[in-house]
Protein backbone atom coordinates (compact mmCIF):
# COMPACT_ATOMS: atom_id res chain seq x y z
CA UNK A 1 0.00 0.00 0.00
CA UNK A 2 1.09 3.61 -0.14
CA UNK A 3 2.95 4.96 2.50
CA UNK A 4 3.32 8.65 3.66
CA UNK A 5 7.25 8.23 2.43
CA UNK A 6 5.97 7.22 -0.97
CA UNK A 7 4.45 10.58 -2.17
CA UNK A 8 7.32 12.16 -1.00
CA UNK A 9 8.72 10.59 -4.01
CA UNK A 10 5.85 10.64 -6.38
CA UNK A 11 6.05 14.43 -6.10
CA UNK A 12 9.48 14.72 -7.61
CA UNK A 13 9.25 11.52 -10.14
CA UNK A 14 8.45 12.60 -13.79
CA UNK A 15 5.59 11.72 -16.05
CA UNK A 16 6.10 8.60 -17.44
CA UNK A 17 4.80 8.27 -21.19
CA UNK A 18 3.57 5.41 -23.24
CA UNK A 19 4.80 2.47 -21.02
CA UNK A 20 4.00 0.94 -17.56
CA UNK A 21 6.50 1.99 -15.03
CA UNK A 22 7.02 -1.43 -12.90
CA UNK A 23 6.99 0.60 -9.79
CA UNK A 24 4.84 3.51 -8.35
CA UNK A 25 5.09 6.45 -10.45
CA UNK A 26 2.84 9.00 -12.16
CA UNK A 27 2.66 7.53 -15.79
CA UNK A 28 0.01 8.36 -18.81
CA UNK A 29 -0.95 6.15 -21.41
CA UNK A 30 -2.38 7.15 -24.70
CA UNK A 31 -5.28 4.56 -25.98
CA UNK A 32 -3.90 1.61 -26.75
CA UNK A 33 -0.71 1.42 -25.34
CA UNK A 34 -0.04 -0.69 -22.50
CA UNK A 35 0.98 -5.00 -22.16
CA UNK A 36 -1.26 -6.46 -25.08
CA UNK A 37 -2.00 -10.16 -25.29
CA UNK A 38 -4.57 -12.12 -26.96
CA UNK A 39 -6.40 -14.23 -24.98
CA UNK A 40 -8.25 -16.81 -26.99
CA UNK A 41 -10.08 -14.72 -29.26
CA UNK A 42 -10.42 -11.76 -26.79
CA UNK A 43 -7.67 -8.72 -26.84
CA UNK A 44 -6.47 -7.67 -23.07
CA UNK A 45 -4.52 -4.49 -23.33
CA UNK A 46 -2.84 -4.37 -19.27
CA UNK A 47 -2.41 -0.64 -18.25
CA UNK A 48 -1.60 -0.92 -14.95
CA UNK A 49 -0.82 -3.78 -12.42
CA UNK A 50 0.03 -3.48 -8.99
CA UNK A 51 3.62 -3.07 -9.24
CA UNK A 52 2.49 0.27 -11.09
CA UNK A 53 0.02 1.16 -8.32
CA UNK A 54 1.57 0.71 -5.17
CA UNK A 55 -0.81 -2.62 -5.05
CA UNK A 56 -3.76 -0.03 -4.87
CA UNK A 57 -5.74 -1.88 -8.57
CA UNK A 58 -5.34 -3.17 -12.24
CA UNK A 59 -6.56 -1.66 -15.19
CA UNK A 60 -7.26 -3.62 -18.28
CA UNK A 61 -8.71 -2.56 -21.90
CA UNK A 62 -10.52 -5.72 -23.45
CA UNK A 63 -11.65 -5.86 -27.21
CA UNK A 64 -13.81 -8.98 -27.69
CA UNK A 65 -15.83 -10.00 -31.43
CA UNK A 66 -19.52 -10.39 -31.28
CA UNK A 67 -20.90 -13.72 -30.41
CA UNK A 68 -17.61 -14.36 -27.92
CA UNK A 69 -18.16 -15.03 -24.61
CA UNK A 70 -16.28 -15.91 -21.39
CA UNK A 71 -17.06 -18.82 -19.18
CA UNK A 72 -18.66 -18.35 -15.63
CA UNK A 73 -15.99 -17.43 -13.60
CA UNK A 74 -15.44 -15.56 -10.23
CA UNK A 75 -12.01 -14.04 -9.39
CA UNK A 76 -10.34 -11.83 -6.10
CA UNK A 77 -10.70 -8.52 -5.88
CA UNK A 78 -13.78 -6.21 -7.07
CA UNK A 79 -14.47 -5.59 -10.32
CA UNK A 80 -15.95 -2.41 -11.94
CA UNK A 81 -16.64 -2.46 -16.16
CA UNK A 82 -16.79 0.33 -18.49
CA UNK A 83 -18.38 -0.59 -21.59
CA UNK A 84 -16.43 1.61 -24.12
CA UNK A 85 -18.12 0.64 -27.83
CA UNK A 86 -21.00 -2.05 -29.03
CA UNK A 87 -22.82 -4.61 -26.47
CA UNK A 88 -21.92 -6.69 -23.85
CA UNK A 89 -24.09 -8.97 -22.06
CA UNK A 90 -23.16 -9.50 -18.71
CA UNK A 91 -24.39 -12.66 -16.77
CA UNK A 92 -24.51 -12.63 -12.50
CA UNK A 93 -27.00 -13.98 -10.64
CA UNK A 94 -28.73 -16.00 -13.34
CA UNK A 95 -30.31 -12.87 -15.36
CA UNK A 96 -28.78 -11.15 -17.86
CA UNK A 97 -27.72 -7.56 -17.96
CA UNK A 98 -27.56 -5.75 -21.97
CA UNK A 99 -24.66 -3.57 -21.62
CA UNK A 100 -24.19 -0.43 -24.02
CA UNK A 101 -21.47 2.33 -24.86
CA UNK A 102 -21.04 4.29 -21.26
CA UNK A 103 -23.05 1.64 -18.84
CA UNK A 104 -20.77 0.53 -16.16
CA UNK A 105 -21.18 -2.82 -13.46
CA UNK A 106 -20.06 -3.59 -10.29
CA UNK A 107 -18.92 -7.07 -9.23
CA UNK A 108 -17.79 -7.72 -5.72
CA UNK A 109 -15.20 -10.70 -5.53
CA UNK A 110 -16.27 -14.06 -5.56
CA UNK A 111 -19.10 -13.19 -7.43
CA UNK A 112 -19.89 -15.46 -10.74
CA UNK A 113 -20.13 -14.14 -13.91
CA UNK A 114 -19.91 -14.15 -17.65
CA UNK A 115 -19.28 -11.77 -20.03
CA UNK A 116 -20.52 -11.67 -24.19
CA UNK A 117 -20.49 -9.45 -26.90
CA UNK A 118 -23.06 -8.59 -29.15
CA UNK A 119 -21.84 -5.99 -31.33
CA UNK A 120 -19.05 -6.48 -34.46
CA UNK A 121 -16.54 -5.03 -32.27
CA UNK A 122 -16.97 -4.66 -28.68
CA UNK A 123 -14.27 -2.81 -25.60
CA UNK A 124 -14.61 -2.24 -22.38
CA UNK A 125 -12.59 -1.24 -19.32
CA UNK A 126 -11.99 -3.58 -16.50
CA UNK A 127 -10.54 -2.37 -13.26
CA UNK A 128 -9.78 -4.82 -10.50
CA UNK A 129 -8.81 -4.60 -6.87
CA UNK A 130 -6.59 -7.61 -7.80
CA UNK A 131 -4.91 -8.36 -10.53
CA UNK A 132 -6.01 -11.57 -11.53
CA UNK A 133 -6.56 -10.65 -15.22
CA UNK A 134 -2.78 -9.88 -15.85
CA UNK A 135 -1.81 -13.31 -14.74
CA UNK A 136 -3.94 -14.57 -16.64
CA UNK A 137 -3.30 -12.55 -19.86
CA UNK A 138 0.51 -12.63 -19.67
CA UNK A 139 0.96 -16.14 -18.76
CA UNK A 140 -1.86 -18.00 -20.35
CA UNK A 141 -2.26 -15.71 -23.43
CA UNK A 142 -0.12 -14.81 -26.41
CA UNK A 143 1.65 -11.43 -26.07
CA UNK A 144 1.07 -9.81 -29.53
CA UNK A 145 1.53 -6.18 -31.15
CA UNK A 146 -1.55 -5.84 -32.24
CA UNK A 147 -4.00 -3.54 -30.54
CA UNK A 148 -7.22 -5.47 -31.79
CA UNK A 149 -8.41 -8.99 -31.44
CA UNK A 150 -7.34 -11.42 -33.59
CA UNK A 151 -9.15 -12.67 -37.09
CA UNK A 152 -8.64 -15.89 -37.21
CA UNK A 153 -7.97 -17.24 -33.75
CA UNK A 154 -6.75 -20.75 -32.51
CA UNK A 155 -9.18 -20.70 -29.43
CA UNK A 156 -12.06 -19.12 -28.53
CA UNK A 157 -11.91 -17.25 -25.20
CA UNK A 158 -14.41 -20.22 -23.22
CA UNK A 159 -12.37 -22.98 -24.81
CA UNK A 160 -9.25 -21.67 -23.65
CA UNK A 161 -10.38 -20.50 -19.81
CA UNK A 162 -12.39 -23.63 -19.51
CA UNK A 163 -8.72 -25.65 -19.71
CA UNK A 164 -6.97 -26.61 -16.58
CA UNK A 165 -4.72 -23.47 -17.73
CA UNK A 166 -6.38 -21.39 -15.76
CA UNK A 167 -5.39 -23.18 -12.70
CA UNK A 168 -3.10 -21.58 -10.04
CA UNK A 169 -4.81 -17.99 -11.01
CA UNK A 170 -6.91 -17.21 -8.39
CA UNK A 171 -9.90 -17.52 -11.16
CA UNK A 172 -12.61 -20.34 -10.47
CA UNK A 173 -14.42 -21.40 -13.54
CA UNK A 174 -18.06 -22.65 -12.59
CA UNK A 175 -20.05 -25.13 -14.59
CA UNK A 176 -19.34 -26.33 -18.12
CA UNK A 177 -18.58 -23.59 -19.63
CA UNK A 178 -19.80 -20.28 -21.55
CA UNK A 179 -22.71 -19.05 -20.02
CA UNK A 180 -26.33 -20.55 -20.73
CA UNK A 181 -28.14 -16.81 -21.84
CA UNK A 182 -31.49 -16.54 -20.84
CA UNK A 183 -33.04 -14.93 -23.77
CA UNK A 184 -35.81 -12.89 -23.33
CA UNK A 185 -35.27 -12.52 -19.56
CA UNK A 186 -32.31 -9.54 -20.07
CA UNK A 187 -32.46 -6.58 -17.81
CA UNK A 188 -31.00 -2.94 -18.51
CA UNK A 189 -29.26 -1.05 -16.05
CA UNK A 190 -31.36 1.05 -12.89
CA UNK A 191 -30.90 4.15 -12.14
CA UNK A 192 -30.26 4.09 -8.81
CA UNK A 193 -26.69 2.80 -6.70
CA UNK A 194 -27.77 -0.17 -4.04
CA UNK A 195 -26.85 0.26 -0.58
CA UNK A 196 -24.01 -2.21 0.10
CA UNK A 197 -21.81 -4.66 -1.65
CA UNK A 198 -23.80 -6.43 -4.49
CA UNK A 199 -23.29 -6.86 -7.72
CA UNK A 200 -25.49 -4.02 -9.95
CA UNK A 201 -24.93 -2.55 -13.37
CA UNK A 202 -25.50 1.31 -14.12
CA UNK A 203 -27.04 2.80 -17.01
CA UNK A 204 -25.00 5.50 -19.00
CA UNK A 205 -25.37 9.12 -16.93
CA UNK A 206 -27.20 7.16 -14.27
CA UNK A 207 -26.25 6.89 -10.85
CA UNK A 208 -26.08 9.23 -7.59
CA UNK A 209 -26.06 12.42 -9.67
CA UNK A 210 -24.71 16.39 -9.08
CA UNK A 211 -24.19 19.29 -10.57
CA UNK A 212 -22.24 22.39 -10.56
CA UNK A 213 -21.71 25.19 -13.53
CA UNK A 214 -21.82 23.33 -16.52
CA UNK A 215 -21.43 20.09 -15.62
CA UNK A 216 -22.91 16.81 -14.29
CA UNK A 217 -20.76 14.71 -11.68
CA UNK A 218 -22.19 11.29 -11.30
CA UNK A 219 -20.63 8.53 -8.90
CA UNK A 220 -21.60 5.39 -11.00
CA UNK A 221 -20.21 3.33 -8.40
CA UNK A 222 -19.34 4.18 -4.33
CA UNK A 223 -17.64 2.92 -1.72
CA UNK A 224 -20.57 1.32 -0.20
CA UNK A 225 -20.62 -0.85 -2.93
CA UNK A 226 -16.50 -1.31 -3.31
CA UNK A 227 -16.01 -2.34 0.80
CA UNK A 228 -14.26 1.03 1.10
CA UNK A 229 -11.80 0.13 -1.50
CA UNK A 230 -12.56 2.74 -4.17
CA UNK A 231 -15.14 4.94 -6.28
CA UNK A 232 -15.39 6.52 -9.49
CA UNK A 233 -17.03 9.37 -10.48
CA UNK A 234 -18.32 10.08 -14.45
CA UNK A 235 -17.70 13.63 -14.88
CA UNK A 236 -19.50 15.42 -18.78
CA UNK A 237 -18.90 18.81 -18.82
CA UNK A 238 -18.78 22.16 -21.26
CA UNK A 239 -15.18 23.65 -21.48
CA UNK A 240 -14.08 24.35 -18.42
CA UNK A 241 -10.83 26.03 -16.94
CA UNK A 242 -7.89 24.18 -14.58
CA UNK A 243 -8.68 24.21 -11.12
CA UNK A 244 -5.94 24.83 -8.24
CA UNK A 245 -2.68 22.76 -8.81
CA UNK A 246 -2.63 20.18 -6.20
CA UNK A 247 -1.88 17.20 -4.54
CA UNK A 248 -3.09 13.92 -1.89
CA UNK A 249 -1.47 12.66 0.69
CA UNK A 250 -3.75 9.29 1.02
CA UNK A 251 -5.27 8.22 -2.63
CA UNK A 252 -4.11 8.11 -6.35
CA UNK A 253 -6.73 9.65 -9.07
CA UNK A 254 -6.85 7.88 -12.37
CA UNK A 255 -8.63 9.67 -15.22
CA UNK A 256 -9.46 7.99 -18.24
CA UNK A 257 -10.94 10.38 -21.23
CA UNK A 258 -14.11 8.97 -22.74
CA UNK A 259 -14.83 11.81 -24.96
CA UNK A 260 -14.15 15.34 -26.33
CA UNK A 261 -10.59 16.38 -24.45
CA UNK A 262 -9.00 16.58 -20.80
CA UNK A 263 -5.94 18.61 -20.29
CA UNK A 264 -3.99 17.79 -17.30
CA UNK A 265 -1.03 19.24 -15.33
CA UNK A 266 1.22 16.42 -13.89
CA UNK A 267 4.23 17.10 -11.99
CA UNK A 268 5.09 20.42 -13.94
CA UNK A 269 3.93 18.67 -17.17
CA UNK A 270 1.07 18.92 -19.00
CA UNK A 271 -0.64 16.62 -21.46
CA UNK A 272 -3.86 16.72 -23.38
CA UNK A 273 -6.19 13.03 -23.39
CA UNK A 274 -8.07 12.36 -26.00
CA UNK A 275 -10.90 9.50 -25.71
CA UNK A 276 -8.74 6.10 -24.48
CA UNK A 277 -6.11 8.30 -22.99
CA UNK A 278 -5.21 7.27 -19.26
CA UNK A 279 -3.08 9.16 -16.79
CA UNK A 280 -2.37 7.53 -13.63
CA UNK A 281 -1.47 10.26 -10.78
CA UNK A 282 -0.49 8.39 -7.18
CA UNK A 283 -0.57 9.88 -4.01
CA UNK A 284 2.06 12.50 -4.13
CA UNK A 285 1.51 13.78 -7.79
CA UNK A 286 0.85 17.59 -8.18
CA UNK A 287 -1.82 17.63 -10.71
CA UNK A 288 -4.91 20.14 -12.23
CA UNK A 289 -7.12 18.91 -14.83
CA UNK A 290 -9.24 21.20 -17.11
CA UNK A 291 -11.94 19.63 -19.65
CA UNK A 292 -10.45 21.45 -22.67
CA UNK A 293 -13.27 20.26 -25.52
CA UNK A 294 -17.17 20.74 -25.55
CA UNK A 295 -19.24 17.92 -24.19
CA UNK A 296 -16.21 16.43 -22.60
CA UNK A 297 -16.66 13.31 -20.90
CA UNK A 298 -14.17 11.87 -18.63
CA UNK A 299 -14.11 8.86 -15.97
CA UNK A 300 -11.96 9.25 -12.38
CA UNK A 301 -11.43 6.36 -10.29
CA UNK A 302 -9.86 6.84 -6.98
CA UNK A 303 -8.68 4.72 -4.43
CA UNK A 304 -8.98 4.15 -1.75
CA UNK A 305 -12.13 6.65 -1.56
CA UNK A 306 -11.22 9.23 0.97
CA UNK A 307 -11.98 11.71 -1.50
CA UNK A 308 -15.41 10.93 -2.11
CA UNK A 309 -17.62 13.57 -0.09
CA UNK A 310 -15.45 16.41 -2.33
CA UNK A 311 -17.76 16.14 -5.20
CA UNK A 312 -20.97 16.53 -2.67
CA UNK A 313 -18.93 19.88 -1.17
CA UNK A 314 -18.56 21.33 -4.77
CA UNK A 315 -21.89 20.28 -6.40
CA UNK A 316 -25.83 20.00 -5.90
CA UNK A 317 -27.54 17.16 -5.98
CA UNK A 318 -29.81 16.81 -9.33
CA UNK A 319 -31.98 14.09 -10.87
CA UNK A 320 -31.32 15.50 -13.91
CA UNK A 321 -28.54 13.81 -16.95
CA UNK A 322 -27.22 17.02 -18.70
CA UNK A 323 -25.71 19.88 -17.63
CA UNK A 324 -27.12 23.51 -19.10
CA UNK A 325 -24.56 25.81 -20.68
CA UNK A 326 -24.26 29.25 -20.08
CA UNK A 327 -25.04 31.54 -17.24
CA UNK A 328 -22.54 33.10 -14.53
CA UNK A 329 -19.60 30.95 -14.19
CA UNK A 330 -18.73 30.42 -11.06
CA UNK A 331 -16.29 27.85 -8.78
CA UNK A 332 -17.73 27.01 -5.84
CA UNK A 333 -15.53 28.33 -3.57
CA UNK A 334 -16.65 27.29 -0.33
CA UNK A 335 -17.30 23.54 -0.97
CA UNK A 336 -13.43 24.23 -1.85
CA UNK A 337 -12.44 25.92 1.39
CA UNK A 338 -14.21 22.30 3.03
CA UNK A 339 -12.17 20.31 1.61
CA UNK A 340 -9.13 21.87 1.96
CA UNK A 341 -10.19 22.04 5.35
CA UNK A 342 -11.59 18.49 6.04
CA UNK A 343 -10.58 16.06 2.98
CA UNK A 344 -7.20 14.90 1.68
CA UNK A 345 -6.19 17.90 -0.32
CA UNK A 346 -3.50 19.94 -0.16
CA UNK A 347 -3.24 22.91 -2.67
CA UNK A 348 0.02 24.05 -3.56
CA UNK A 349 -0.46 26.50 -6.50
CA UNK A 350 -3.28 28.69 -8.73
CA UNK A 351 -4.77 27.28 -11.45
CA UNK A 352 -2.50 26.79 -13.92
CA UNK A 353 -2.64 29.23 -17.10
CA UNK A 354 -3.90 27.17 -19.77
FE1 LIG B 1 -6.95 15.72 -7.52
Amino acid sequence: MTTSFDWERVQRTALLHDELPGELAPFVLSSGEGLRHHLGDWHVTTMARHMDTGGEFSLYRIALPGGSGSPVLSGPGHSFVHIIEGEVTLTFEGRDHCLIGGDSASIPAGVAFSLKGGATINSLFFYSTEEWLHRLASEVGESTGSHIFSRRPALAVSELLRSELVDGYGVTIHGGGESAHHGADVDRPGNHLPDGEVPFVNAAGHGDRFETFEQVNAYPVRARNTGGRFFAMDTRGAKAPYIPLHFHQEHSENFLCLGGRVKLHANGEEVILTPGDFLHAPAGTIHSFSLAANNTHMLGLLTPPVFEPFFEYMNDPTEEYVYVEGGSPHFPAAGFEKAQAELDLVVVGPPPAS
